[in-house]
């Protein structure tokens, strides 16, 4: 009768090959959530603030503006105005709901293409800025402007000021 030896797992190297397989995959499992846990923590202490650009604007040189001239940047929804009296800057918002509005040198308006407010400019006896007609609440706002060290006009257009403040050069 013969005898048939018996081989033990470990005896054929089965045994190493399931012990590496669940060794790397504990290690891999480890990574993954080492990994998981890094993001949610960078995610979790990052400043949760939304950046917005600057409020401030560098609107040049004043002798970049004729006399009597309506200069709006479309981008930063102003209006760089150069009247007789000096410099001012109004916001091209339109106070009813928002739309960007547009001055009509034809007129010498500013009017809204959304439900027709209009504005005065350069109107005698009238501020510019204030409503000439539509739904409109209020005038459009002025600006704080000012001369930078450099000599630039600029816009600050989160400060708005009292009307018939002109910036003088
Ligand atoms: S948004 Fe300008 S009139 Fe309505």
């Amino acid at each position: 009768m013969s005898e048939e030896k018996k081989i033990t797992p470990a005896e054929s190297g089965k045994d190493f090959d399931r012990r590496a397989f669940f060794v790397k995959l504990g290690l891999g499992s480890l990574s993954i959530a080492a990994a998981g846990t890094a993001a949610f923590s960078y995610q979790f202490l990052s400043p949760n603030v939304l950046y917005e650009p600057s409020p401030i604007i560098n609107a040049g040189k004043p002798g970049d503006y004729e006399v009597n001239s309506v200069t709006l940047d479309v981008n930063a929804a102003i209006y760089l105005i150069h009247a007789p009296e000096g410099f001012f800057a109004m916001s091209a918002v339109c106070t009813h709901l928002g739309c960007i509005t547009a001055w009509k040198p034809e007129l010498g308006i500013i009017a809204c293409p959304c439900h027709g407010s209009k504005f005065y400019v350069f109107e005698a006896k009238k501020t510019p800025g204030e409503k000439i007609e539509g739904p409109a609440p209020r005038p459009l706002p002025w600006l704080q402007t000012w001369i930078s060290d450099e000599g630039d006009l600029m816009v600050d257009r989160s400060i708005t000021i009292r009307p018939m403040q002109f910036v003088r050069v």
